[in-house]
C-alpha cells in the first residue's frame, strides 16, 4: 500500500477545495492507502512569506512530502492561476521534491474560463519540480460543490464523475493496475446474479457506497459504514436477496432486500458505478430485486434514502415507487424519504 500526501491550498474555512479533496481522500483511503494531509494554511505565517524553508513547521511538511509515494494538490483558482498560498510554499521545497512521485493535481474554481488552469498553470511548476507521473486533474466549477452546515459535500454528477475516472486513473497507477476505461454498457450484455454481501464480487458496491455515504453525510456512524443492519439480513435463509449486475467481469451495479415484515422487503444497499451512470442500471437493478422480492413472497417493497441522494430519490420515481412524504417540502428538513411500491400480481404469479 502506498503513502499518499495531500497539499490542502485554499486559505479558506469552509473550503470547496478541501470539500473535493476528503472526498477524493475516503476513496485513496478505502483501496488501504495511508494518507497524510499537509494544510498549508495552518503553517506558520512569517516562516511561509520569509522564505524560511528550515523553520520546523515548514520542514515537517516537506519531509511528509519526500515520504510521499504519490501527492495530491489541490487548489483553488485565484486570479486565473493557483493560490499564492500553494506558490510561497512550493517555492520553499528542494528543487526536485516531487522526484519520481505520481502526482494528481485538482483545482476548484468559479469560471469554466478558467478550466484549463491545471494544464498552463499548475502543470508546469509540477513538473519543474520532477513530477514522475503527472495524471489528467481535473478542474471542478464550484457551483457543482454543495457544502452542508456541519460538514458533508454534495458533487454535481458533472462533477463526481469525471472525479472518479481521474481518481481511478491516479490509483491504477499508485498500485501498477490497469484503469478500468469508462463507456456505454451494452445492456444485453448485463448479466443480473445474485450472491451474498460477503462475495468478493459486491465489494466494489459496498465499499463505493462507504466512500459515498460518509462524504455527503460528513460523518462516519453505522448508517455510512453500512453496519446499521447485518450482513446477514441480505441473506436468503434470513428472507433477503443482494443482487449485482456484472458486464466485462466487473460489477457495475447492485442492490439488496431485507425482511421488512411478513408482505414487505426493505431495499437497501443502491448503487450504480460512477463508470456505468445514466444508462437504466438501476432500474434493471430494481426490476430484478422486485422478481427477487416476489420470488420470497412479498408484497411490496418499501425503501428510505437520504435526503443528499438526488439521484436516487428520481430513480425512485421513475420506477414506480410512491413517495410517502411531501415532495413540495425540502427534503433535508424531512430525513429520511421513505417510498413504497406494491408488487404487481403478475410478477407474483409468475413466481
Ligand atoms: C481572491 C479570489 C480570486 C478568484 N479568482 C478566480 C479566478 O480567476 N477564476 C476562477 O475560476 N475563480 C476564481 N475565484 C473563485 C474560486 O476559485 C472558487 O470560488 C473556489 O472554488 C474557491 O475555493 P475554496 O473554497 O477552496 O477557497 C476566486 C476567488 C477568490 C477569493
Amino acid at each position: 500500500m502506498a503513502t499518499i500526501a495531500t497539499l490542502s491550498s485554499s486559505p479558506s474555512v469552509p473550503s470547496r477545495t478541501d470539500a473535493v479533496l476528503d472526498h477524493v481522500t475516503k476513496r485513496l483511503i478505502s483501496h488501504g492507502h495511508t494518507v497524510t494531509p499537509i494544510v498549508l494554511r495552518d503553517l506558520p505565517a512569517e516562516p511561509l512569506l520569509r522564505g524560511q524553508a528550515d523553520h520546523p513547521a515548514i520542514a515537517a511538511a516537506a519531509a511528509v512530502l519526500e515520504a510521499a509515494d504519490a501527492v495530491v494538490v489541490t487548489t483553488p483558482v485565484y486570479k486565473a492561476a493557483y493560490s499564492g498560498l500553494l506558490k510561497v510554499f512550493l517555492d520553499l521545497l528542494p528543487q526536485y521534491a516531487l522526484k519520481g512521485k505520481t502526482v494528481l493535481p485538482l483545482a476548484t474554481g468559479g469560471t469554466p474560463a478558467h478550466v484549463l488552469v491545471i494544464d498552463y498553470a499548475l502543470r508546469p511548476v509540477l513538473t519543474s519540480l520532477g513530477a514522475g507521473a503527472i495524471g489528467q486533474g481535473w478542474f471542478v466549477l464550484s457551483s457543482h460543490i454543495h457544502l452542508y452546515d456541519g460538514g458533508g459535500v454534495l458533487l454535481d454528477q458533472a462533477a463526481s464523475v469525471p472525479l472518479y475516472q481521474v481518481t481511478e486513473a491516479f490509483l491504477a497507477t499508485v498500485e501498477g493496475e490497469q484503469v478500468i476505461e469508462s463507456g456505454p454498457v451494452q445492456l444485453a450484455a448485463v448479466e443480473a446474479i445474485r450472491v451474498r454481501p460477503e462475495d468478493p464480487e459486491a465489494a466494489p458496491l459496498l465499499s463505493d457506497l462507504v466512500v459515498e455515504y460518509s462524504s455527503r453525510y460528513g460523518r462516519i456512524n453505522e448508517n455510512t459504514q453500512l453496519t446499521e443492519v447485518p450482513a446477514s439480513d441480505f441473506h436468503v435463509e434470513s428472507g433477503g436477496a443482494f443482487v449485482l449486475l456484472r458486464y466485462g467481469g466487473q460489477t457495475v451495479a447492485g442492490g439488496a432486500i431485507r425482511r421488512y415484515d411478513d408482505e414487505t422487503a426493505e431495499v437497501k444497499r443502491m448503487w450504480t458505478s460512477h463508470l456505468h451512470r445514466r444508462q437504466g442500471l438501476g432500474r434493471r437493478v430494481l426490476a430484478e430485486l422486485e422478481a427477487a422480492a416476489a420470488d420470497l413472497g412479498y408484497r411490496r417493497l418499501y425503501l428510505t434514502t437520504g435526503p443528499r441522494q438526488p439521484e436516487a430519490a428520481g430513480l425512485y420515481l421513475a420506477a414506480g415507487f410512491e413517495p410517502q412524504f411531501d415532495t413540495s417540502v425540502d427534503p433535508e428538513s424531512i430525513g429520511p424519504l421513505p417510498f413504497t411500491k406494491e408488487i404487481p400480481v403478475a410478477l407474483k404469479v409468475a413466481s
